[in-house]
């Protein structure tokens, strides 16, 4: 157990309803593979997306027996209701009033269901949130800065890359001793000071090649490092990847940028392809619209490439600068065709 976000034991209870939301985001190094309780075998770094948010209201029924009861668009979900009242359980410490009480959650999701896009991040991110309103309400005020601290804790719990989404910009999640102050144990902002302007202005067009259920969840996907042989390597390169990420920000290289986030996603389903039982999540559409991005690239060197999370969607990056207008041209044109129904979702880098 972590003493640092241990509750205070001093509180008083009342009903009360508290809405929260939440982004998702986008990992450019990214975490895959963790040990008990949720610690990352690596460090990873997200951008925070800024349209694709998860609207959340909790409504707490002080006294009444625990028990959880979620509605995702209005929909009755008792699955995740399950795995909500195995996560309140999980953080009673933190919360030490958590079950002492009936909740009834609804949320909804700013981008399409089913598409494919992780929900989880934003989806935890707003839960995390709306506990740390009640526990405001609950067992007095802590400051902004430690209350998000502890929502960031808090998110990590329910889904590691959630930790990530509680705040703007470029976000690390696990210690490295290249970002100050990075903990296993919550997410940190990237320093702006940092950052070289040409990073602070990013689109994300999220392609939806498929829309769907994942053949092999992210949690499954996770386990499975356990046992692949190339894991240890895996985990050191993305410690090392700190090294020269900091250098590129800073010095706004985005030619080292570009081959090091493509690299990144690369490595995550290269993982998935040699893990035992082998798994692959990207479709035909994925490796087509991958292949176009490096012709495109090659004809124009213009700053388009791509990312993808555990899933079969192409994250298509790309700067705000003069070039923006020709690449989204080149996307209705040539991209779109690959998705299942012209679908795509148009998000920027929230900072
Ligand atoms: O937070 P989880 O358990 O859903 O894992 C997310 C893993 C990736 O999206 C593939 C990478 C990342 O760092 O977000």
């Amino acid at each position: 157990m972590t003493t640092q976000f241990i509750g205070k034991e001093n509180f008083t209870i009342h009903t009360q309803t508290v809405s929260e939301s939440c982004p998702s985001n986008i990992a450019l190094i990214k975490y895959w593979g963790k040990y008990d309780n949720q610690i990352p075998a690596n460090p990873s770094v997200s951008y925070t997306l800024n349209h694709c948010k998860t609207n959340t209201s909790m409504e707490f029924l002080a006294n009444e027996p625990f028990s959880v009861q979620t509605f995702l668009a209005g929909n009755e979900e008792v699955k995740f209701a399950e795995k909500i009242e195995k996560y309140f359980r999980n953080i009673e410490p933190y919360l030490p009033w958590i079950l002492k009480g009936k909740y009834i959650i609804r949320t909804e999701n700013t981008f399409p269901h089913s598409s494919g896009i992780a929900s989880s991040a934003s989806g935890f991110g707003a839960i995390a949130k709306c506990l740390m309103a009640l526990d405001e309400e609950f067992s007095g005020k802590t400051s902004e800065e430690e209350s998000l601290k502890k929502a960031s804790f808090l998110a990590r719990l329910g889904s590691g890359s959630a930790c990530r989404s509680l705040y703007n910009g470029l976000i690390v999640w696990g210690e490295t001793e290249e970002v100050e102050g990075s903990s296993d144990l919550f997410a940190v902002q990237y320093p702006d000071a940092e950052i070289h302007e040409i990073f602070k202005n990013f689109n994300d067009w999220v392609l939806l090649i498929h829309e769907g259920q994942k053949s092999v969840s992210s949690t499954v996907g996770h386990g499975l490092m356990n046992t692949n042989p190339y894991a240890e390597r895996r985990f050191q390169e993305a410690r090392e990847n700190f090294v020269p990420m900091k250098e590129i920000l800073k010095k706004g290289d985005m030619e080292s940028f570009i081959k090091l986030v493509e690299h990144e996603a690369l490595t995550l389903h290269a993982m998935m392809m040699m893990s035992d039982p082998a798994f692959i999540l990207m479709k035909t559409g994925t490796l087509e619209v991958i292949n176009k991005i490096w012709d495109f690239r090659r004809e124009t060197g213009l700053p388009l490439f791509f990312t993808l999370d555990a899933g079969a969607n192409v994250h298509l990056l790309f700067p705000s600068n003069g070039s923006e207008e020709k690449i989204k041209t080149f996307i209705e044109r040539e991209l779109l065709q690959h998705t299942q129904k012209n679908g795509v979702v148009k998000d920027v880098m929230r900072f």
